[in-house]
């Protein structure tokens, strides 16, 4: 991973190895962050973060769900991205913000920890793989269950609430598969262990619904976006476990991972990329790097890296080797 020379913390600008935390912060204790995955592209337009905007509307909403309010406005969150972007020199980089509960009170009761903020950028390659990307990945259907709402709040991307992923993680690898597929509580079709899941039968899309306790992604809304401008018929509803490996095509999506086709379910084989997941993959990838006129809506240019000649900040600070 090469990561950043600085990262900023609560408004100011650390070097790397200076961003710290005491060892009683509450998050650390309890799980109380919230956090982004997001992504800059190298585009047409020169380096940009894929929707930007949706991305912090998704993080403040995470920390309302959580009783944290944001010490600094959407528009602060995004500039000191943007800076940090430029600061780093990278053309495409992962870009991680994470609110949290800092250190004071101990004891479940958070509202008197400060509510610290972090930004921190890298360069992260296709989280599943490169292969993965072009051949599809093996999964298997989690002994664990997505975490509900009746305990949880599956809307929220919460540190704490990440302990679900991990352990399906780790379940998934340990068992020799690339990723998870976690059921809901009521067993339908709910998401991967970071990354939203679509099926296709008969050319026919379909994607598990907000009430199956998925997270609402942001890659999953491009893709139905896509998918509807490419005419192809898209639903939301509630899908069966056995219409997973019944499937023509299954495909996950995720800041992280992209878009990543699914080539074998619980040793069964659904096959390699098929029609409509080359389709859209392809038309995502084209989104992601600016080359859809229609699509660059989604993106937010980095000020100082794009192509027309504006001043380049990435020499003042160079990156890592
Ligand atoms: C549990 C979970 N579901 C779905 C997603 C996909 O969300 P997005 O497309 O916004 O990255 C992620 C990744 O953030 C995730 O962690």
């Amino acid at each position: 991973m090469n990561n950043a020379d600085q990262i900023w913390m609560n408004g100011e600008f650390v070097a790397w190895e200076d961003a710290k935390v005491h060892v009683l912060t509450h998050a650390l204790h309890y799980g109380t962050s919230v956090f982004e995955g997001v992504r800059a592209y190298d585009t047409t337009k020169g380096t940009a973060v894929f929707r930007h905007e949706d991305h912090i509307r998704r993080l403040e909403e995470s920390a309302k769900l959580y009783y944290m309010d944001l010490p600094f406005s959407r528009e602060q969150i995004r500039e000191a991205t943007l800076e940090s972007i430029s600061r780093s020199g990278f053309s495409s980089c992962y870009i991680r913000p994470l609110v949290f509960r800092g250190h004071g009170p101990m004891g479940l009761d958070p509202e008197d920890n400060p509510v610290e903020v972090s930004i921190a950028v890298f360069e992260w390659g296709a989280y599943l793989g490169d292969e993965g990307k072009q051949h599809g990945i093996r999964a298997k259907v989690s002994s664990w269950r997505r975490i509900s709402p009746q305990s949880l709040v599956p809307h929220s991307k919460a540190g704490g609430q990440y302990l679900n992923s991990v352990l399906a993680k780790i379940e998934s690898k340990r068992g020799g598969y690339e990723e998870a597929i976690l059921l809901d509580e009521r067993g339908m079709v709910c998401e991967g262990s970071g990354e939203n899941i679509f099926v296709v039968k008969d050319g026919k899309i379909a994607t598990p619904p907000q009430t199956a306790s998925i997270l609402d992604g942001i890659s999953r809304k491009s893709i139905i976006e896509i998918a509807a401008d490419h005419g192809r018929e898209i639903v939301e509803r509630d899908i069966a476990r056995a219409e997973l490996t019944l499937a023509d095509e299954v495909f996950m999506v995720g800041t992280a991972a992209e878009l990543v086709p699914v080539r074998e379910i619980d040793d069964i084989a659904i096959g390699e990329p098929g029609e409509v997941t080359r389709e859209l993959q392809s038309a995502y990838e084209d989104a992601l790097h600016g080359r859809t006129p229609a699509y660059e809506k989604w993106l937010d240019v980095v000020p100082g890296k794009d192509p027309a000649g504006m001043p380049d900040l990435s020499s003042a600070v160079p990156s890592k080797a």
